[in-house]
Formats: structure tokens, sequence, C-alpha cells
């Protein structure tokens, strides 16, 4: 029988969400090979045979058809996927820190070497949204790319709104709910949405942007006062990235609250869902909505990922580039 097996590196969240998701597609054809985690004293729920404490252990196994690398620190995770990459093999990660700050690397060891990195689950968890821009990808130009792409801000806006909670009890539920970054800062103060935004831009634009000259502000100032204020407008604040060509081959990003009327698809994303706009010049407006977050939807994603991978999908970059201006100011532009 078709028998294909994954490596596992990091068996957090969305770690246990692949695992959970391959399990219950046993007949599909794909087992879990090996785990790797770091913490050797942390309590797991599969018996300790199941783990190795060496990552080599998994880049080495030729008996592994594909590596998912999911652990949270960007730097590690950028370490271990270039690694894959020059040994050629078939990655998938969820990292959206390590992808959105080392992209043209990425896509260099790749065109060097030939291995694949697919990392859908990277952004807005369950949306297929990286597909979606990729189908659009050189068939007709964007317009803009918009939308709410962090869950745990939106599911504290969200709690903020309908019960009146605490900004501080919101969050302790989003990180509960394992919708939350190990580290927390990273979601309020917009830093996910944007580093999720610069790989939207490459997917959507060709154009490579580092995280770093992207505008952002969090939600972490936003008060129950702001959030009564915004219902009294008939309107919602919401954390909103967005991506816009402005003419002349160069695109400009922001990551910033806005108030959202009815009028406006985001309102109606609530909790720890995302959705995404894409505006194109021909087809018009598209609206993609599902859960940005939590370990089963973001390990469906790793799956769907493996699924493609070995059905030989890979991304197109024909134009990547890196983007040499900064966006110091809102509508600053990015030459392409
Ligand atoms: N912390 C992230 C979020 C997880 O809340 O959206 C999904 O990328």
């Amino acid at each position: 029988k078709f028998k294909k097996r994954v490596g596992i590196i990091g068996f957090g969240c969305v770690g246990q969400g692949l695992y959970d998701v391959v399990e219950a597609n046993k007949h599909l054809g794909l087992e879990v090979g090996r785990i790797c985690v770091k913490d050797k004293e942390k309590p797991r729920t599969l018996p300790v045979a199941a783990f190795t404490y060496n990552v080599q252990d998994l880049l080495h196994d030729k008996s592994l058809d594909i590596l998912a690398e999911l652990i949270s620190d960007a730097d590690e995770a950028f370490q271990i996927v270039r690694e894959a990459l020059r040994l050629g093999k078939t990655v998938v990660s969820a990292n959206k820190k390590m992808i959105a700050e080392n992209l043209p690397e990425l896509v260099n060891q790749q065109q060097r070497h030939g291995g694949v990195l697919l990392y859908e689950a990277s952004v807005c968890g369950s949306i297929p949204i990286l597909r979606t821009l990729e189908a659009y990808y050189g068939a007709e130009p964007l317009l803009q790319v918009r939308g709410i792409l962090n869950g745990s801000s939106n599911y504290i806006l969200s709690k903020l709104y309908q019960e009146g909670s605490t900004y501080a009890a919101a969050l302790g539920q989003a990180q509960a709910l394992g919708f939350a970054e190990a580290d927390p800062s990273l979601d309020v103060e917009g830093t996910d949405a944007a580093n999720k935004l610069c790989i939207l831009t490459a997917h959507a634009f060709g154009a490579f942007v580092h995280p770093s000259q992207v505008l952002y502000f969090g939600i972490n100032s936003i008060t129950p006062e702001a959030v009564e204020l915004a219902k009294v407008l008939d309107c919602k604040i919401k954390l909103v990235a967005s991506v816009k060509s402005i003419g002349s081959g160069q695109v400009s990003l922001q990551v910033l609250p806005a108030l959202v009327p009815a009028t406006d698809e985001l309102y109606f994303v609530d909790a720890e869902f995302n959705g995404v706009e894409i505006n194109a010049q021909f087809a018009g407006q598209q609206f993609l909505k599902g859960r940005g977050a939590g370990s089963h939807p973001t390990g469906s994603a790793v799956w769907a990922d493996i699924t493609a991978a070995f059905k030989g999908y890979h991304y197109t970059f024909p134009k990547l580039c890196v983007a040499k201006a900064t966006a110091a100011a809102s509508e600053a532009p990015l030459t392409l």
C-alpha cells in the first residue's frame, strides 16, 4: 500500500494538530515517522519512544518523505529549514516570522538545491490564501489585499465588543485556547500580522518586503471606552492589515486598528476567525473567511501542504524582488 512518512519538528499546539489530522486520515497513506522535540521533561501525549531530541536525526533520516517544521523560535526554525533545503528536502512550515524575515534566502536555497518549501499554514491558519493568490499571480494584476490576519487580537477585540470582558481576561482565554503565540506581545502589538502581510505581499505582488519595513500598530492600547465609542458609531474596531498597489510598480503596506462599519465584510469576522479580501483589476472583489488560529485548523493547513507537495505542487515567484525603500510612513511606497 502507498505509504509516505512525515517527520515532525516541534510538538506544540500545531505539531499536535498535525498529528491528529494525520492519524484521522491514516487510510490516505501518510504516517508520522519521527517527532523531534527540545524539552525532555515536558509531559507529552505520546510515549517517550515516539520522540527524538536531535534534529539531525530527522534531517538525515532517508525513510522520511517530508519534514514539517513546527517550532516557534524563528531563528532556530530558519537554521533547520535552510539545512533541510540545502539537502534538497521537501519541507512544510507554519513559522510566519521565520518565513517573512528570510524569504529571499529560502527561495534562493530552493532554486539552488531543488528542495521545496510550502507554508500555507503560516498565514491565516485554515484559509487557503497563498494558493488563492498564486492562482491569480501572473494572471491578472491585483490592486489590494486586506484583511484580519491575527486570530488572537481579533478574539480579544471580539470579547471586548460582545461581552465587555477585560483585555487581560480575553488575552488569557486566547492563550488558553492555543491561539496566541508563545510570546503574545507578537499578537497584540501587530508584529504577527505584519509578518503575515509580508508573506501575502510576496505572493500577491512578487515583492519581498522585510517586516521591519512595515508600519504597524497593535491593539494593546485599545480601551473598553474606544470599543464602546465604535459601537455608538455602528462600527467594530478591527486590526486591519493591507497591501495595495499605488501605481508605477509600487506597493504600500500597513497594519493598523481601524473602525470597520457593517458595510465591510471584515465587520463579520469575529473571534479567532481571519478574513481576507482580494481586489483584482478584472475579477473584482473576493472574500475568504476561516479559522485563523488553533491546533486543528492550523494542523489541517499543514496537512494540506503535505498532500499538495506529494502531488508536485510548488510556489512560483516569477519576479520576486527585494524592495529597497522603507515604509516608515503609512503611504510611503516600496519600489518594485
Ligand atoms: N498567534 C497566531 C494568531 C496564530 O493568533 O493568529 C496563527 O498564526
